[in-house]
């Protein structure tokens, strides 16, 4: 047994719910989480109750941010389309790392299907921080072709689907300024989990076939998949298993599992050590351009085997749909600035 040090990771894409669902999750429950699970910098998605679509609604999420949290956040600013001039106020504060689209339908009020509306959304937000996607499938053929006209750097979340990483590897081939995530449900579970999982494996975008999940592992390999991004998105029990008739919420917790199902890839001889490294902090850090954290690490033993438990987690949800399985990993301790936090 033998610890290793590693730097603060970094997960991109998270949503701590705060404010408007902090039955779910908060600031102080979610940065704890992320702390468990190694990550010492988070960016926050805008798809909360009432959308981060104002510089004023950016700032009160900001100010609860700092009082409540215990990791390094940042944000991501949201739009649907009608907040253009919103973006000005917001695109230089160095709390936001990019503008979040929502093109498929999902939790929150942000979608934009009209291609006008989206086109004015690229054309608008003239910045060096990225715009980010959820857009699956033929919408992803759409986004890379408004960022490729207006010259956007684009990062496509969450990619699932063998299509979406050909298209990627495609853009990359053709030097477009594209860069792509993955999250770990996606490379550890397919749409058979569905039946036994029921709405625990419900999320957007949905779970996909063998066929697709071998293309994203091997988009992961040949480095046309950039990061892997946990998409945390607690929701309660109830809300995941609503009363018959109901329709569960979408999405999974992550935080705390992400690293773990990493070096369990690395103990299953599918990636190394050093793309751990690479997906999780150095690829995230420069796509995104996150800050320093000096004197910041996190210690763990790669080789030390644990069981996902049912309960006992810091995301306020407490489940998750990892329970169960074998990991490697387990994040010892965490130093941030110096101090040690966990
Ligand atoms: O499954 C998902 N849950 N996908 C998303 O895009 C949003 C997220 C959420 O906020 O619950
Ligand atoms: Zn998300």
């Amino acid at each position: 047994m033998s610890l290793i040090k590693l730097p603060g990771l970094i997960d991109v894409h998270v949503h701590l719910r705060e404010p408007g669902a902090t039955h779910k999750e908060d600031f102080y429950t979610g940065s704890r989480a992320a702390l468990a699970g190694g990550f010492t910098y988070i960016l926050d998605m805008p798809n909360n109750l009432i959308p981060t679509i104002t510089a004023e609604l950016l700032e009160e999420k900001i100010s609860l941010s700092k009082e409540k949290s215990v990791c390094d956040i940042g944000f991501h600013f949201g739009t649907n389309g009608e907040n253009t001039e919103e973006f000005e106020k917001v695109k230089n504060n160095p709390k936001v790392f990019g503008l979040k689209i929502y093109c498929n339908h999902t939790t929150g009020e942000m979608l934009i299907e009209n291609l006008e509306l989206l086109e004015k959304v690229f054309s608008a937000w003239d910045s060096p921080k990225p715009i980010l996607v959820h857009a699956e499938g033929e919408q992803l053929v759409t986004t890379l072709a408004l960022a490729l006209k207006y010259e956007r750097v684009l990062h496509v979340c969450h990619i699932s689907q063998k299509s979406e990483v050909e298209l990627i590897r495609k853009a990359k081939a053709s030097s477009q300024k594209v860069s792509a995530g993955v999250c770990p449900h996606h490379l550890y579970f397919t749409k058979d989990a569905v039946s036994k999982m029921k709405g625990y494996a419900m999320m957007k975008p949905p779970l996909g076939t063998q066929e697709d999940q071998d293309a994203l592992w091997a988009g992961l390999s040949d480095g046309t998949i950039d990061l892997i991004e946990s998409d945390h998105a607690p929701h309660v029990k109830l809300e995941k298993n609503p009363p018959a008739g109901g329709q569960p919420a979408f999405g999974v917790p992550g935080l705390e599992t992400t690293l773990g199902l990493m070096f369990k890839a690395v103990h299953d001889g599918r990636i190394s050590k050093e793309d751990v490294v690479r997906l999780l902090y150095t690829n995230p850090k420069k796509i995104f351009n996150i800050p320093d954290q000096p004197d910041t690490y996190i210690e763990l033993d790669p080789d030390l085997a644990y069981v996902v438990p049912q309960k006992g987690f810091e995301t306020k949800c407490d489940w998750s749909p990892f329970s169960g399985m074998t990991l490697y990993g387990k994040v010892q301790a965490v130093v941030l600035r110096g101090k040690k936090v966990l």
